[in-house]
C-alpha cells in the first residue's frame, strides 16, 4: 500500500508542472548513483509481474514497452525491447542482484509462448516465420493490424538475452536444465536467423525496409555466440555456420567511404536519407565484448570506422537541435535517431544519447585493455575531436592515457546532457523536446531506462561475459573477397518449445482458448473442466476421464470465478461441461444440456474467451 500511495505522488509530479524540474544532483556520479536504481525500477514496474505497477493485466514477464495508450500507445511488447531489457536484467543478476530470477523464469515462459503464437508474420510450424513478428499484445496474443512486418533483429536479439544465461546455469551445474529448458528456445530462433538473414525486413526503427546495420550486426553475434554455445553443451546448431556470411555482407556493404561512416540501411529504395543513424551506434554497444579487438569487425565500439561513425552521427545533430545551442567538440550534445527524423517532432532520444555514451565507455576499455590506441586514417577525424594533437599513430603509456581520458569526459558529457533534462523523478520518456527539452512522446520507456542502466554498467566497469568476438571463427569471412547470399533451411524442424512452458503445437496448429465460469464453492471443494478432445480428458460425463483442474487464482466471494487457458487444435468444436468436485472426493456433474465451443481458426492469432455461470444442482 505504502508502494502503491508513493507511485501516486510519483505520477503526479510526473505531470504536475509544464516545465518540470530536473534531477537535483551536483555531480555526474551523484546524478548516475541517484538514477540508476530508478531506472531500474523504472524498467521492472513496466514488466508483468510481481513489480509490474505500471501496466496492470500484462502477462508474467512480459515487458510492456511503455505504459502510455494513447498518443503513442505503446502498450505493446516488442521482441526487440524485450530482449535489450532482459539483456540488461540478466547481466544485473549476474553482477549480483539475485532478486531477479523470478522475473527472468517469467521471461522465459513468456517467450516460449510467443514463439507458437500465429500472427500476421507466419507461424513457429513449419517455417518459423511467425519469429519475425515485431509486437504483441501484452497479454501473449496476436496484433493483427497493420505494421512494419517483418523485423528480423528480434529473434536474434531474443537468443542472445537466453544465450547470456547459459554461463549462470552451467556454473550452478545445471547445465541438463539449459539444454531442457532454454536451448530448444533459441535453437528456433538461431534457425530463423540462419534462414532468413539474407531477406530484406523492417529496421530497428520500423520504418526502413531494406538490410539494417543495427539487425544485421545482432544476427553475426547471435549465430557466432550460438556456434559456441552449441558445441559447449554437445548439440548441433547448422544455422550458425552462416555467421561468416553475415560478417561479410555487414563488412563490405556498409562503409560510406565519400563521408565515413556505416551507413544504416542498404537494399533500400530509401532516397531522401543519408544513411546517418543511430543503428550502428546501438549496434555497437549490443555487440560489445570487452576481449574484442579493435581490428575486429567494424561492429565492435573500439573500431575506427565505428568511432568515425560516432563522430559523423553526433556532429548531425550539433547545428539541429536548438537545445544544442550549436555546441562543438570536444562538447557533447543530445542525440536522436537520425537527422532527417520527424517522428513526435523528431526530438533528443535519451537511449540514443546514452548510447553514445556507453559506446565510448565500452571502446575506452577495450582499448585500454589491448594497451595500444591505433588512430588511422578512418578514426583520426574523432580523435582530434576530442585531442586536437592527435595523429596517425600508434599510441601508447601516457599520452594513450590522456587521450583515453579525454574519451572518458567526453562520455560522461553525453550523460550530463541527458541529466539536464531528466525531470525530478528520474522518469524517462523517448524524446526531449528539440527546442525546449520537455519529456515528450511516450513516457517512461522501458528502452529509455534500460539504457541508462546499461550506461551505467559500463561506467562502472561492469562488463558482460565474452561472447567470443575475439576469435579467429567469429571473424571468418571479414577479409574474404566474396560474399555468398547463402542460407540455412530448417522449416519443418522449428519445434515448440515446450520444457519452457510453451504449448506442444509440433505438427499442427493451436489456438487459445479461456474457460471462465462463475461457481461459488465451499472449502474443500475445487472445479473442473471435462470435454471431448484430448486435454479436455476426452469423455463426457465420466468420471475418470476428469483431467483439467479451473484455477481460482481469481476468485473471491464477488467474483467466484474458476478458470484456464489452454490450447486446442485450431478451428475444433470442443464439446464440454463443468464438473463440481465435492471435499469428499467424488464429482458432480452440470445440470442441463453439454456446451459446444469453437477454437479460432489456424493463423488467426485470435483466443476465444468464455465467461459462463456453472449450473451445479444445489445441494
Ligand atoms: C488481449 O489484449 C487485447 C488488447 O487489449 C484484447 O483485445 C484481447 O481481448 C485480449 N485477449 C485476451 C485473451 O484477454
Ligand atoms: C553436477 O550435476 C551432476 C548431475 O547432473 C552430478 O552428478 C554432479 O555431482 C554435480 N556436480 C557438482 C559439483 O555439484
Ligand atoms: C555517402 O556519404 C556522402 C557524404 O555524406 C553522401 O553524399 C552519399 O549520399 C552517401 N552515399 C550513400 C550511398 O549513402
Ligand atoms: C516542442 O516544443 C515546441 C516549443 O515549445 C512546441 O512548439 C512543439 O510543439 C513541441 N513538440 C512536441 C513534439 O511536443
Ligand atoms: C586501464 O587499465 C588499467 C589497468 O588495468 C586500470 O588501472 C585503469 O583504470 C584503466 N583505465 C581506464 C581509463 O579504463
Ligand atoms: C600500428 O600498429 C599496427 C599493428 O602493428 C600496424 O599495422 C600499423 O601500421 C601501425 N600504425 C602506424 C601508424 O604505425
Ligand atoms: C576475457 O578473456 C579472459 C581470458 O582470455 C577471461 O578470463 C575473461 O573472463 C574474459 N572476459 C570476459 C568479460 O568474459
Ligand atoms: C584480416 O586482414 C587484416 C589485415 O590484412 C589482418 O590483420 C586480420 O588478421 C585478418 N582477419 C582475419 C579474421 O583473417
Ligand atoms: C563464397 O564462395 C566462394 C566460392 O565458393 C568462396 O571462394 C568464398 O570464400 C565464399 N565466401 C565466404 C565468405 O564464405
Ligand atoms: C544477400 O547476400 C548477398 C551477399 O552478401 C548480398 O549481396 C545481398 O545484398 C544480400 N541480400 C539481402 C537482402 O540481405
Ligand atoms: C525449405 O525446405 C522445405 C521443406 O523441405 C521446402 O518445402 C522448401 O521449398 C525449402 N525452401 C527453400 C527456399 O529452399
Ligand atoms: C508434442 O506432440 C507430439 C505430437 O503430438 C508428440 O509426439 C510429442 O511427444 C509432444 N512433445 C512433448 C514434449 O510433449
Amino acid at each position: 500500500m505504502l508502494q502503491f500511495v508513493l507511485l501516486a505522488i510519483w505520477g503526479l509530479l510526473a505531470s504536475a508542472s509544464p516545465t518540470p524540474e530536473r534531477r537535483q544532483a551536483n555531480t555526474l556520479s551523484a546524478f548516475i548513483a541517484q538514477e540508476r536504481p530508478t531506472a531500474l525500477e523504472g524498467a521492472l514496474a513496466n514488466i508483468g509481474g510481481l513489480n509490474s505497477s505500471w501496466v496492470e493485466g500484462a502477462s508474467p514477464g512480459v515487458v510492456v514497452a511503455s505504459p502510455s495508450t494513447v498518443n503513442p500507445n505503446y502498450f505493446f511488447t516488442w521482441t526487440r525491447d524485450s530482449a535489450l531489457t532482459y539483456m540488461m536484467i540478466i547481466d544485473e543478476l549476474i553482477f549480483g542482484n539475485r532478486s531477479l530470477r523470478t522475473t527472468i523464469e517469467d521471461y522465459t515462459k513468456a517467450q516460449a509462448i510467443l514463439q507458437t503464437v500465429t500472427n500476421p508474420s507466419g507461424s513457429l510450424w513449419p517455417a518459423g516465420d511467425g519469429l519475425g513478428e515485431a509486437k504483441y499484445y501484452s497479454n501473449l496474443t496476436s496484433f493483427d493490424g497493420t505494421w512494419g512486418r517483418p523485423q528480423r533483429d528480434g529473434p536474434a536479439l531474443r537468443a542472445i538475452a537466453f544465450m547470456n544465461l547459459a554461463p549462470v546455469l552451467i556454473g550452478l551445474n545445471e547445465t541438463q536444465e539449459y539444454k531442457e529448458i532454454y536451448w530448444p528456445l533459441v535453437l528456433n530462433d538461431l534457425k530463423y536467423v540462419g534462414q532468413y538473414w539474407n531477406q530484406t525486413g523492417y529496421d530497428l526503427w520500423e520504418e526502413v525496409h531494406g538490410s539494417s546495420f543495427f539487425t544485421l550486426s545482432a544476427q553475426h553475434r547471435a549465430l557466432v555466440q550460438g556456434g559456441f554455445l552449441a558445441k559447449e553443451l554437445d548439440e548441433e546448431c547448422l544455422a550458425c555456420e552462416q555467421a561468416s556470411q553475415v560478417l561479410c555482407f555487414l563488412e563490405h556493404n556498409f562503409w560510406n567511404e565519400t563521408g565515413g561512416y556505416l551507413t544504416a540501411d542498404v537494399n533500400v529504395n530509401n532516397v531522401n536519407r543519408s544513411g546517418i543513424n543511430a543503428d550502428p551506434i546501438l549496434a555497437a554497444i549490443t555487440n560489445f565484448d570487452i576481449n574484442a579487438t579493435c581490428d575486429a569487425s567494424h561492429t565492435q565500439p573500439c573500431n575506427s570506422r565505428m568511432l568515425a561513425t560516432h563522430k559523423v552521427v553526433v556532429d548531425s545533430f550539433r547545428n539541429l537541435y536548438p537545445i544544442n545551442k550549436n555546441a562543438s567538440a570536444p562538447d557533447a550534445v543530445l542525440i536522436g535517431r537520425y537527422p532527417e527524423d520527424t517522428y513526435f517532432g523528431g526530438g533528443a532520444w535519451p537511449l540514443c544519447t546514452l548510447g553514445a555514451a556507453e559506446l565510448l565507455y565500452d571502446a575506452v576499455a577495450q582499448i585500454n585493455r589491448t594497451g595500444t590506441l591505433s588512430i588511422d586514417d578512418d578514426s583520426l577525424g574523432f580523435f582530434r575531436d576530442i585531442y586536437p594533437s592527435a595523429n596517425v599513430s600508434n599510441y601508447t603509456g601516457t599520452v594513450m592515457e590522456d587521450i583515453l581520458s579525454a574519451m572518458t569526459t567526453y562520455a560522461d558529457g553525453f550523460v550530463s546532457a541527458v541529466q539536464e533534462y531528466t525531470p525530478a523523478n528520474g522518469s524517462l520518456s523517448e524524446q526531449f523536446n528539440r527546442t525546449n527539452g520537455e519529456s515528450t512522446s511516450a513516457s517512461k520507456l522501458t528502452w529509455s531506462f534500460a539504457s541508462f542502466v546499461t550506461m551505467a554498467q559500463r561506467k562502472a566497469g561492469q562488463y558482460p561475459h565474452s561472447w567470443g568476438a575475439w576469435t579467429p571463427s567469429a571473424n571468418t569471412g571479414l577479409n574474404s573477397t566474396q560474399c555468398n547470399g547463402t542460407s540455412h533451411n530448417s522449416t519443418g524442424s522449428y519445434t515448440a518449445a515446450v520444457g519452457a512452458g510453451a504449448p506442444n503445437i509440433t505438427t499442427s496448429c493451436f489456438s487459445e482458448v479461456i474457460f471462465s465460469v462463475n461457481a461459488t464453492t465451499a472449502f474443500g471443494q475445487n472445479v473442473f473442466l471435462l470435454g471431448n478432445t484430448t486435454n479436455l480428458g476426452n469423455g463426457i460425463n465420466e468420471p475418470s476421464k476428469i483431467i483439467l483442474p479451473l484455477n481460482p487464482g481469481n476468485y473471491s466471494s464477488r467474483n467466484p470465478q474458476w478458470y484456464v487457458d489452454i490450447w486446442l487444435a485450431a478451428g475444433v468444436t470442443a464439446e464440454y461441461q463443468y464438473v463440481l468436485q465435492q471435499k469428499n472426493g467424488t464429482y458432480t456433474f452440470e445440470a442441463g444440456p453439454t456446451r459446444h465451443l469453437t477454437a479460432a481458426g489456424c493463423g488467426s492469432g485470435r483466443v476465444v474467451r468464455v465467461d459462463e455461470v456453472a449450473r451445479f444442482p444445489s445441494s
